[in-house]
């Protein structure tokens, strides 16, 4: 019998995720293990997204992945903890005498195939899209259900947010185990429509410190970070939960910033200091607080993650206008092609009495590009087998 005829095979896609309320520090690295709650809000897939094809065979003869057309080492403590669990809850499945499970597939080895639709480069949080989509993927390859996130988790910590779409807490738990470390939907993606995320690509060199590093060396060293942790971001997430559902942006936006301040805070607190932010991320932090003192209100906020790309947050009457503000203070290379990417936004003038309002001094080509987005839905299946990244052969369509 032809390969073909043999394979199992299904393809998902998966979210990235930007917190609002931060992770950084692990109690424990093997199970990651948060020492403090985090909330996010997942971006929409057809902005980012990481897409999964996991075939398993009997003709295989070993387990192997593909990341972005290049093949990596299966045997990454990470992704051997995910696959290794899905098996795990698969086995029970049987046991339990589940008649609905493929239990052929089994004892068969895998083949993994993963893309982004987004430059990795670009220091964009691909691993929690990542994990949560191997993790979703593999689940529906061998007929898992439940609760995925708490294996996610295992793989990247933030990944864990990224099964769940609209907003969604990772409460951090306290059993030694981690089985009540699991994320959990807040409020879907549809409940807060007019909320609108620009991501802008500052950079497109990888970031410095590695997260997994980073958070391990502030846990070691920050006195800032132990204070956050016991006394600082519990209230945050009863008051950020409270701001999503009241769809209240002024405390939203004042809330997402500050915890932004105190985890690069707790950065710098962290010995020797790691550095994410750079100067055009200390730019978008002047315009975004010179904007909305010019206006008296918080219409604007922004985020960053373990590099310099900001993440913004709005209102969708703003856009426009902070879109041009964006485009006046950082001039874009007329040379890179589009410099607004994703949802589509309108043209708007830019007044002199705010341009002077600003008053900061033009970046030339400081920002790349920008990725206009909303909050959106968690894993998807891909009905369509054209979108199979395999072959076939059990073999990537496409290498690099
Ligand atoms: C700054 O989830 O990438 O983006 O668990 O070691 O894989 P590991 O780290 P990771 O850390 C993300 C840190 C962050 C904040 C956040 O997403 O909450």
């Amino acid at each position: 019998m032809p390969v073909e005829e043999r394979l199992n095979i299904v393809t998902c896609t998966a979210p990235v995720n930007i917190a609002v309320i931060k992770y950084w520090g692990k109690r424990d690295e093997e199970l990651i293990l948060p020492i403090n709650s985090s909330l996010s809000v997942t971006l929409h897939q057809d902005q980012l997204k990481t897409t999964t094809t996991v075939a398993t065979s009997r003709s295989f003869q070993e387990d192997r992945i593909w990341l972005n057309g290049k093949e990596e080492d299966i045997t990454h403590p990470r992704l051997q903890s995910c696959l290794r669990e899905i098996r795990r809850l698969a086995r029970k499945r049987r046991n339990d005498g589940d008649p609905g499970l493929n239990s052929n597939s089994l004892s068969h080895r895998v083949h993994i195939c993963s893309v982004n639709n987004f430059p990795t480069a670009a220091g964009l949080a691909s691993s929690a899209a990542g994990f949560a989509c191997l993790v979703y993927t593999l689940a529906q390859a061998f007929g898992v259900e439940g609760e995925l996130s708490g294996i996610a988790r295992q793989g990247s910590g933030s990944a864990c947010r990224s099964i769940y779409g609209g907003f969604v807490q990772w409460i951090m738990g306290k059993e030694d185990d981690g089985k009540d470390s699991v994320a959990q939907q807040v409020e879907p993606e549809n409940y807060w429509p007019e909320l609108r995320i620009l991501v802008l690509v500052a950079s497109a060199e990888r970031k410095p410190v590695g997260s997994t590093s980073g958070m391990q060396t502030s846990v070691q060293t920050s006195c800032l970070l132990k204070h956050r942790a016991e006394s600082v971001v519990l209230d945050r997430m009863v008051q950020m939960i409270d701001a999503v559902k009241r769809k209240d942006f002024t405390a939203f936006a004042e809330l997402t910033m500050k915890d932004s301040n105190q985890f690069h805070a707790t950065c710098l607190d962290t010995y020797p200091p790691i550095f994410y932010l750079n100067h055009v991320s200390r730019q978008v932090i002047n315009l975004v607080h010179r904007y909305n003192r010019h206006y008296g209100e918080t219409r604007v906020a922004y985020t960053f993650d373990a590099g310099p790309n900001a993440v913004i947050f709005t209102l969708q009457q703003h856009v426009p206008e902070f879109v041009k503000v964006v485009q006046h203070f950082f001039p874009p290379d007329t040379n890179a092609g589009q410099f607004i990417k994703g949802l589509p936004v309108d043209c708007a003038s830019l007044s002199e009495e705010l341009e002077q309002a600003i008053g900061l001094e033009p970046m030339p080509k400081g920002i790349s590009y920008m990725i206009s987005t909303k909050a959106g839905p968690g894993p998807c299946i891909v009905e369509d087998s054209s979108q199979h990244l395999l072959g076939p052969d059990g073999l990537p369509k496409i290498t690099v």
